[in-house]
C-alpha cells in the first residue's frame, strides 16, 4: 500500500459569527500519498480554503476554531504541536501557495529578501547564497529580469507577477508538501500552463506530494491523479481522475461536469450552452437533516431531505454522499 503524507481525518471548522456559528468545514476525511497530486474541486464557498488553512494552522481565529479532528503529517498529529514546532514544518515540510497573494507576501520587504528567507532560516544557507537561488527560482516563474526585480516591493508588481513571486517562495525550500490554493487564477493562459509544467517538474523530481485547489476541472484534468469533490463543506464524491470524468457518481459532480465546455467541442464548431447548476449554496448557519445538495439536486427523493447520506464506497477507489447512488448500486432498486 502507498504511503500517505498527508492525512486528514473528520475534519470540522466552525466560524462563529453574530448571526450563527458557520460550519464551513463539516467532517471532512481526505488523504495524500507520497508523490501524489491531489485536486481538491468545487464551488467557491464550499470550504476548500479552509480545509487547506486548518493544515497550517492557519485559520483565523476569532472567528474560526477547529471544532474537531485529526491531522496527522507523515504520522505527525499537526493539531498537537506547539507555535514554535509547526512554524519549522511551515515553509521547510509544507508550504502553500495562497488564494490571495498580498496575505503571504510582506508589503514591507523586497521580493528577492521574500524568496531567499526561508532559505536562510530552515536551510542555513548564506544571504547570497539564497539571493542567487531567489534569482534562479524567479527565473523559473518567468520574472522578467529578475536580478533587478530582486530590489523591488510587492506593490510594484502586478497581480500575476505576486502570484509568481509567491510561487517562487513556496517551492524554494522544495517542500514535502505543496499545497497550491487556485495558484493560477491570475495568470494568463500560457503562464499558467508553464507554471503547471513547473509544479509537475519540481514533484517528479523531489517526489512531493501536492494539494491542488482549483474550480477549474480542466487544470485537474492535465495534474491530478485523483479527485476529492465537495460541497458546501462535506466531501461529496472521491475518484480517480478516469471516473471522474468518465463515470461521475454524485449529482453534484455531474452538474459541475455539465458546466465545463467539453473537450474538443469548440474545435469540432459546436457552440454548446454551458450548464450550470440551478440554485445555491445552502447556508452553512442552519443544520441540514438531510442531504445539503437536496434543493438543487435534480435526482432527490423522499430519503433525501430526510436523512443524511454517508460517504460510502461504491466502487474500487470510488466514493460518494449520495442516496440514490448507493440504492441504485447496491440493489438495483431505485435506479
Ligand atoms: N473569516 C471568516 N469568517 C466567517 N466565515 C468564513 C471566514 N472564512 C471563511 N468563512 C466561511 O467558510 C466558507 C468556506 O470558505 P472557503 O474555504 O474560503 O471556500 P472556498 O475556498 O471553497 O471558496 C465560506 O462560505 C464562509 O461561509
Ligand atoms: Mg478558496
Amino acid at each position: 500500500m502507498e504511503e500517505n503524507l498527508l492525512e486528514i481525518e473528520d475534519l470540522s471548522v466552525h466560524f462563529h459569527t453574530p448571526e450563527g456559528i458557520g460550519r464551513a468545514v463539516d467532517h471532512v476525511s481526505l488523504s495524500i500519498a507520497k508523490g501524489e497530486t491531489l485536486g481538491l474541486v468545487g464551488e467557491s464557498g464550499c470550504g476548500k480554503s479552509v480545509t487547506s488553512l486548518s493544515i497550517l494552522g492557519l485559520i483565523p481565529s476569532p472567528p474560526g476554531r477547529i471544532h474537531s479532528g485529526h491531522i496527522y503529517f507523515d504520522g505527525k498529529d499537526l493539531r498537537s504541536m506547539g507555535e514554535n514546532a509547526l512554524r519549522h514544518v511551515r515553509g521547510r515540510d509544507i508550504s502553500m501557495i495562497f488564494q490571495e497573494p498580498m496575505t503571504s507576501l510582506n508589503p514591507v520587504l523586497p521580493i528577492g529578501r521574500q524568496v531567499a528567507e526561508p532559505l536562510m532560516v530552515h536551510h542555513r544557507i548564506s544571504r547570497q547564497a539564497a539571493l542567487e537561488e531567489a534569482v534562479q527560482w524567479l527565473n523559473r516563474v518567468k520574472i522578467p529580469a529578475p536580478e533587478k526585480r530582486l530590489h523591488e516591493y510587492p506593490h510594484q508588481l502586478s497581480g500575476g507577477m505576486r502570484q509568481r513571486v509567491m510561487i517562487a517562495m513556496a517551492m524554494v525550500c522544495r517542500p514535502r508538501l505543496l499545497i497550491a490554493d487556485e495558484p493560477t487564477t491570475a495568470l494568463d493562459v500560457s503562464i499558467q500552463s508553464q507554471i503547471l509544467s513547473l509544479m509537475e517538474g519540481l514533484r517528479h523530481e523531489t517526489g512531493m506530494s501536492l494539494l491542488l485547489i482549483t474550480h477549474d476541472l480542466g487544470v485537474v484534468a492535465q495534474m491530478a491523479k485523483r479527485v476529492v469533490v465537495m460541497y458546501a463543506g462535506q466531501v461529496v464524491e472521491v475518484a480517480g481522475l478516469q471516473d471522474l470524468f468518465e463515470r461521475p457518481f454524485h449529482p453534484y459532480t455531474q452538474g459541475l461536469l455539465k458546466s465545463i465546455p467539453r473537450l474538443g467541442s469548440r474545435a469540432a464548431g459546436k457552440k454548446e450552452r454551458l450548464k450550470e447548476i440551478k440554485g445555491t449554496v445552502p447556508s452553512l448557519l442552519d443544520p441540514v437533516s438531510g442531504c445539503k445538495f437536496a434543493d438543487r439536486c435534480p435526482r432527490v427523493f423522499d430519503v433525501c431531505r430526510e436523512r443524511q447520506p454517508e460517504l460510502e464506497a461504491i466502487r474500487d477507489g470510488q466514493q460518494a454522499r449520495c442516496w440514490k447512488t448507493q440504492f441504485s448500486e447496491r440493489s438495483g432498486r431505485y435506479a
